[in-house]
């Protein structure tokens, strides 16, 4: 019987360490060790033996069971172990293949568009925005803007109904603005607005402006000039020059526009700028006292300077684009420049 038990604990090593997998161990375990299992049956056997070799055979097979149920653990262990490691090598992602997965850029429009703000942020600005279909009131009427005016021409603007238009500039979010905040405020408001124009290289019926409203007290048209000139050497580069001419707008007095010296020539003159040396990128202006009151504040207590700029032809000049149509076609060979 002594053999017997030996013989089956070599027999169930040898198994043991042949088998592969949690079944075959749970079948081998069963097989060996369980209730109806071999070693079981081999000590059923007992019964014949005498009673001084029946504790010494009792003792073996304790020390064997105890044996094969720690192998049998250890196997266990070394199964689950080897399934957690290939389990890893399955899941294991190289993060360093190259992805082809191709990732779209930014319109140039929306590049300009934020440099501009970062820059106006920079400077204390908030963002500000006003609907694109807007009251003839806030286009027109409370910023000055007489009934007999060019710029209400309809040939100009996309009038919906006689009170309703889409915006023809940014300037009603000034109104709007002051509507609701009080001074002292610094707010640029960017968006689309519309103008009965054909298309051509520099036209579009709708395009992108910038708006920007400063109120306080005390301001100078030199505040503007600062303002603005620190705009066109983050945009442009230090070396870009600025200047300011006369010119008339309804809702600022005095009004100006500027120019920047022109970037294909360096002011020296070619056709980009019209061999004038200077290429014009905004209106601006002291706040007009009119605007101030239809808003229901005292221009002898505040006053301010507002600007407005467009943001297609900023981005043209920037990336030395001829065509604005250019902006609207979404041409990939186009958009994947920049
Ligand atoms: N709204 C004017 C335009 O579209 C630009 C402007 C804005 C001028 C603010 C002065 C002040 O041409």
């Amino acid at each position: 019987m002594r053999e017997d038990l030996i013989q089956l604990k070599e027999r169930t090593l040898e198994a043991l360490s042949n088998l592969q997998n949690m079944d075959e161990l749970n079948d081998l375990r069963v097989k060996i060790l369980g209730k109806k299992g071999e070693l079981t049956q081999v000590l059923r056997g007992m019964a014949k033996l005498t009673a001084e070799e029946r504790p010494v055979i009792g003792k073996l097979a304790n020390e064997i069971k105890d044996e094969l149920e720690s192998k049998f653990s250890e196997k266990m262990r070394l199964i689950k172990k080897a399934v957690q490691e290939q389990k890893m090598q399955q899941e294991f992602i190289d993060v360093t293949i190259p992805t082809k997965i191709s990732v779209g850029s930014k319109h140039p429009l929306t590049l300009v568009l934020d440099e501009i703000k970062e820059i106006f942020i920079g400077l204390g600005y908030e963002v500000a925005e006003g609907p694109e279909v807007e009251l003839d009131y806030y286009n027109f009427e409370a910023l000055n803007t007489p009934a007999d005016h060019p710029a209400r021409d309809v040939q100009d603007t996309f009038y919906i109904t006689e009170k309703i238009l889409l915006r023809t500039q940014t300037s009603p979010v000034q109104v709007r603005t002051m509507e609701k905040q009080s001074p002292p405020l610094k707010i640029i408001a960017p968006g689309r607005v519309y103008r009965s124009d054909s298309v051509d290289a520099t036209h579009s019926p709708m395009f992108h402006q910038v708006e920007g409203l400063t109120v306080g007290e005390g301001f100078t048209m030199g505040d503007l000039k600062g303002t603005l000139v620190k705009f066109v050497h983050e945009m442009f580069g230090r070396n870009r020059k600025a200047r300011f001419r006369p010119h008339f707008f309804p809702f600022t007095e005095p009004s100006a526009e500027m120019d920047i010296s022109c970037i294909a020539c360096e002011g020296k003159g070619c056709r980009v700028c019209s061999y004038t040396g200077w290429l014009e990128i905004l209106g601006c202006g002291m706040v007009h006292p009119n605007v101030f009151r239809n808003v229901g504040l005292d221009p002898e207590k505040v006053n301010g300077f507002a600007f407005g700029m467009g943001v297609e032809r900023i981005a043209m000049l920037k990336y030395g684009i001829n065509d604005m149509r250019l902006f609207f076609e979404n041409d990939l060979r186009f958009l994947r420049q920049f």
